[in-house]
């Protein structure tokens, strides 16, 4: 009995080691989630804390305007495994100023800025008036170019406009990230013959999301990221829950079993991959 129960000790330590070791290994980079938001405030630094046990090694907590932008650059301040972008969503441009470019500018001097963003144009919602959406996202990303900064996109239902702003600035500097991709396989390879990389979310998790399985299936893994998008974008089996980066995990996985390769491979090149674009 006491022998058995000695064994069982032994199995369990060695079994806590092993997905230790396991952990160490198994360590993802979700290369968006705002842990600035709200839906954050009870448990922010017990999540942060807990990054690590649940095999989060890094995340990329970009701004959505000046504000958020400031908390995502203390954020990172703070946190060894936290990284900041700054920059105005499209839904937040219609008050922009020629002094908030100035502010952002002086942010990105602060340690651990990575990237301008997150910007771009969303012609779902049309929050902003369009004309002011394309200038923003112009004037950010020449501010970007200036820094040598990559872009972290939004776009939502606007997809030739950002191609087409994207194409005319390219230039040698400019690169970046498609955040939370939603076009189509053709799009995607423009993107990344511009340079940029393809970054999926928790919707190609879902049952009805073809379009973005195909697009994961077709393009090359050396040219995708994955991300939480946190709080928002739950993948299954979570849906409904507030989204969370540990949860980039079914990403990785759907990205997996779609390519039909190891979820090591999906973890490693798309690491690998975060860390190249953002220079950390
Ligand atoms: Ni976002």
């Amino acid at each position: 009995m006491s022998q058995n129960a000695g064994l069982c000790t032994i199995i369990s330590h060695f079994e806590t080691a092993l997905f230790k070791i396991l952990g160490v290994i198994n360590m993802l980079i979700d290369s968006h989630a705002h842990l600035d938001d709200s839906r954050f405030d009870k448990d922010r630094e017990q999540l942060i804390k807990d990054l690590g046990n649940n095999n989060i090694e890094l995340i990329i907590n970009p701004g959505s305007d000046v504000a958020t932008s400031v908390k995502a650059v203390s954020l990172a301040q703070k946190h060894e495994n936290i990284y900041a972008a700054i920059g105005v969503h499209p839904h937040e441009v219609e008050d922009m100023e020629d002094e908030t470019i100035e502010l952002l500018r002086s942010l990105s001097k602060k340690d651990k800025v990575v990237a301008i963003g997150e910007i771009g144009l969303d012609y779902y919602y049309d929050n902003s008036p369009r004309e002011l959406q394309k200038k923003w996202f112009r004037e950010q990303i020449k501010l970007a170019k200036e820094l040598d900064l990559p872009i972290i996109i939004h776009d939502r239902d606007a997809h030739q406009d950002t191609y087409d702003i994207i194409k005319e600035l390219k230039d040698d500097s400019l690169r970046g990230v498609l955040h939370c991709y939603s076009g189509g396989v053709e799009l995607a390879r423009e993107f990344i013959k511009l340079g940029f990389y393809i970054s999926f979310a928790g919707p190609i998790t879902f049952k009805n999301a073809k379009v973005s399985k195909l697009v994961a299936k077709e393009i090359p893994l050396e040219k995708m990221l994955i991300e939480t998008d946190s709080p928002y974008l739950t993948p299954h089996p979570h849906r409904g829950k507030r989204n969370e980066p540990l949860y980039v995990r079914f990403v990785a996985g759907e990205i997996a079993q779609l390519k039909g390769i190891s979820f090591e491979e999906v973890m490693n090149i798309t690491n690998k991959n975060a860390r190249e674009l953002f220079g950390i």
